[in-house]
């Protein structure tokens, strides 16, 4: 099995930032929730089998963070487990250092998978398995992108996945030219505050072009309910 599609679908503000609590509110009798919501509805139509998301989005939303375990034997192998091969779709937590405390194996029914650095302890290894977590290593510091999308798509099976974000995760699958399309939800406000996560933040150089020899080939804007744009984007790869 070759990879998977990664589609990035995220929504921001008007300015790129993507801390929904901190947009101006909509305009009309209408509560910013009812905007928000359409993301959920687009992420249902595109009917993938799993979802990638970064650690502190992951901490923010569905489990547990804490500081990960010292490194005290490290005689398990560092190789994929695989505690779901059937699932249907599965939730797929970057998490390089093991912070997450996982209290069951799925969300809501999709089965995680934790993608982590070799570095971690085996005792973080066994507590995934105990809880019915699935795993897989993106090389020595967890960052090896390209890497973990590949086991996803070879050992795992995945077709088609979303990255939700946030925008460090979302900047990491980026520079590593991964990315096939971009699902951009824009809300009709406002945040402004320099130095608030956006679709994109990308750590390194100033004079570093992060998307470079990619390009982005519109396919499709639909106006929505409450001024909601949807924008749907190719990532082509580019000569330069
Ligand atoms: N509006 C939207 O559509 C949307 C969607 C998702 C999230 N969000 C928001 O975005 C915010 C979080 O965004 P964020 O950018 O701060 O965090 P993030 O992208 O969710 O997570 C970043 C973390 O992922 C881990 N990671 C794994 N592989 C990595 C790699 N190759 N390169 C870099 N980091 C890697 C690192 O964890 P360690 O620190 O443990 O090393 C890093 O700190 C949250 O407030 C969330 O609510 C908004």
């Amino acid at each position: 099995m070759g990879s998977p599609v990664i589609i990035c679908h995220m929504i921001s503000s008007i300015d790129g930032r993507i801390l929904p609590d901190r947009w101006t509110r909509p305009a009309g009798d209408v509560d910013r929730d009812t905007l928000v919501n359409q993301y959920y509805e687009i992420e249902k139509w595109y009917n993938a089998d799993g979802w990638i998301i970064g650690r502190s989005t992951a901490s923010e939303h569905f489990v547990k963070d804490t500081e990960p375990l010292q490194v005290i034997t490290n005689r398990l192998p560092r190789e994929t487990y695989v505690a779901h091969r059937e699932a249907e779709r599965m939730a797929i937590f970057m998490d390089p250092h093991g912070k997450l405390q996982y209290e069951r194996g799925d969300i809501d029914g999709d089965a995680i998978v934790a993608v982590l650095g070799e570095a971690v302890a085996d005792e973080y290894l066994r507590f995934l398995q105990n809880r019915g977590v699935s795993y897989c290593f993106a090389g020595s510091d967890g960052h090896d992108v390209r890497k973990a999308v590949d086991i996803l798509g070879q050992t795992f099976g995945r077709r088609k996945l979303l990255l939700e974000g946030g925008g460090r995760i979302n900047g990491a699958f980026l520079k590593a030219g991964v990315i096939n399309k971009i699902s951009l939800m824009l809300y009709p406000g406002i945040d402004g505050l320099r130095g608030i996560a956006s679709s994109f933040d990308c750590v390194g150089a100033k004079d570093e072009i992060f998307a470079s020899g990619q390009a982005l080939n519109l396919k499709h804007a639909e106006k929505r309910e409450n001024g909601v744009l949807w924008l749907q984007y190719d990532v082509e790869k580019t000569s330069a």
